[in-house]
């Protein structure tokens, strides 16, 4: 009986919740009572989400559970949330795993558009991103470059998985920029998983994983599936990597012979204006978290895609053989391997849906209405592989961005792999550096060969959904240095 009661009251709590109907909602696939759409999204929603668009529009609505999601799937519709009402859709959704008091009013990635969130995106142009910042550490770049080449010198005839390669090339420098220190030790640890990188990896994948508390908030508070309690472990589990770094640190900075000229090191222009331990502990693990998975994931597509592709290769080949390397004017100088790294962000946007933005009021989008607090994706891997918008978009064809003013930088609302708006990545400028420098260096420098001979054109291209879309498989070769 108590049992009957029990499913009868949960079954009234979540009827009064759907009862509430909103008219002129975007169209949507049927519902189910109580779960909506849920059973319909399965473990690549990318692919699920992009057929439903397919089927109902480009401005679709779901319900998951009694969570309100809106995606758009065109450039028409991109642009509307991300330019012409920007400002009402620049709020996040915020996964559980981040929704903590301890992380979220310090958070550059999760706040709202708020004063918190405004002088952190400031202090990350200033600091790190700006011209004059991406020329300050320019030398940590091409050192790390240096240490990764010499590693691979080191590795012939070794088999190498190129995602944990680039992520502790990328790892080490924005360590050696922030604290400057490496902290993945490349002549033995490539291919190890030290705690700090399986902390990262543990925290995105709290926080990509659904939440029940956020499709029936019965279960909010509850913490059902310990995403909330996982994710702060593992959050203060990478602060404690370099807790005993800002302690120095800060007493070196407060002596008296001290002058903030000497201010190299990002960490010592954070204690100078004043962040507390809590706020560089947020600002750098963000840092860590938004900028290592994504370039690295983009840096193994890449290559698998130039593998499988012998004339693109060959093409960026003799591009980059050609010439001495300038490391400050490598867009320009190759123009090849630059429309290779678009081709390969067009195919496969880390973020295939950016990430979550959320209606900060009731707003009209091409005709419908978006509720306050709906969460709000735009599908840039549907964009990105529409035939209405692309030639033969399942193809890598480089060719396609030469001569094209189409561009990454948000004004494109075909290809915007970096999102756009407020919102836009405030870390393209080193992701695209250093993208650009790791493969013309892995170019020059070796020539690639799959363990076992293995044919490149069976390379398996599928992926798997996560905060990044990552290869399924991990990419792993031999790096085989050029006679020269
Ligand atoms: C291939 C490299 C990269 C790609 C494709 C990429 C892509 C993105 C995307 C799609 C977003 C979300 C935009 C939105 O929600 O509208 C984003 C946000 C962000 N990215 Fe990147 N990113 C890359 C590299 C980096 C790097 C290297 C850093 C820093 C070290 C970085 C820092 C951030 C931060 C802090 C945000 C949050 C900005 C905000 O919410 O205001 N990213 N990135």
């Amino acid at each position: 009986m108590l049992l009957l009661f029990i499913a009868f009251f949960f079954l009234l709590v979540l009827k009064l919740t759907f009862s509430k109907t909103i008219k002129n909602l975007p169209p949507s696939p049927p519902t189910l009572p109580i779960i909506g759409n849920l059973h319909q999204i399965g473990d690549k929603p990318h692919i699920s989400i992009t057929n439903f668009a397919k089927e109902f529009g480009p401005l679709i609505s779901l319900r998951l559970g009694s969570q309100l999601l809106v995606v758009a799937s065109s450039p028409e519709t991109a642009m509307e949330i991300l330019k012409v009402q920007d400002r009402l859709f620049s709020s996040r959704f915020v996964p559980s795993a981040f929704r903590q008091n301890s992380v979220l009013p310090y958070s550059l990635i999760w706040s709202n558009c708020d004063q918190t969130w405004k002088s952190l995106r400031s202090v990350c142009r200033s600091e790190l991103f700006s011209p004059k910042a991406m020329e300050r550490h320019s030398r940590v770049r091409e050192e790390k470059i240096s240490d990764m080449l010499e590693f691979l010198r080191n590795k012939q005839g070794e088999v190498v998985d190129v995602g944990d390669l680039v992520f502790t090339t990328l790892f080490n420098t924005l360590s050696c920029i922030i604290f400057g220190k490496d902290f993945v030790d490349s002549k033995y640890e490539y291919e190890t998983h030290d705690g700090l990188k399986d902390a990262l990896e543990n925290i995105l994948k709290y926080g990509s994983k659904p939440d029940l508390g956020d499709f029936f908030p019965m279960f909010q508070n509850l913490d059902i599936q310990g995403l909330k309690k996982g994710g702060l472990k593992q959050i203060n589990n990478i602060f404690s990597f370099w807790k005993d770094i800002i302690k120095e640190r800060r007493s070196q900075t407060s002596l008296s012979a001290w002058s903030s000229d000497q201010a190299n090191l990002l960490l010592d222009r954070l204690i100078v204006q004043g962040f507390s331990d809590v706020q560089i502990n947020i600002y750098v693990g963000e840092l860590y978290i938004a900028g290592t998975d994504t370039t690295s994931s983009t840096v193994a597509w890449a290559i698998a895609e130039l593998l499988k592709h012998k004339e693109a290769l060959s093409k960026v080949e003799s591009e980059v053989m050609k010439k001495e390397m300038n490391f400050d004017n490598i867009t320009e100088e190759l123009p090849y391997l630059h429309a290779c790294i678009k081709e390969t962000l067009r195919l496969h946007p880390t973020g295939p849906f950016l990430l979550p933005h959320r209606a900060q009021e009731t707003c009209e989008v091409m005709g419908y209405t978006v509720p306050k607090d709906s969460q709000v994706f735009v599908n840039i891997w549907a964009i990105s592989r529409d035939p209405k918008i692309w030639d033969d978009p399942l193809s890598f064809k480089p060719e396609r961005f030469l001569g094209s003013k189409i561009d990454f930088r948000g004004q494109n609302f075909e290809f915007t792999p970096f999102g756009a708006g407020r919102r836009m990545c405030p870390g393209m400028p080193l992701g695209l550096k250093s993208i650009e420098l790791i493969l013309a260096s892995l170019i020059r420098e070796f020539d690639w060969v799959l363990p076992n001979s293995d044919d490149p054109s069976k390379i398996d291209m599928n992926d798997k959904f996560g905060v990044t879309l990552q290869k399924e498989k991990p990419l792993k070769i031999i790096f085989n240095p050029k006679q020269k």
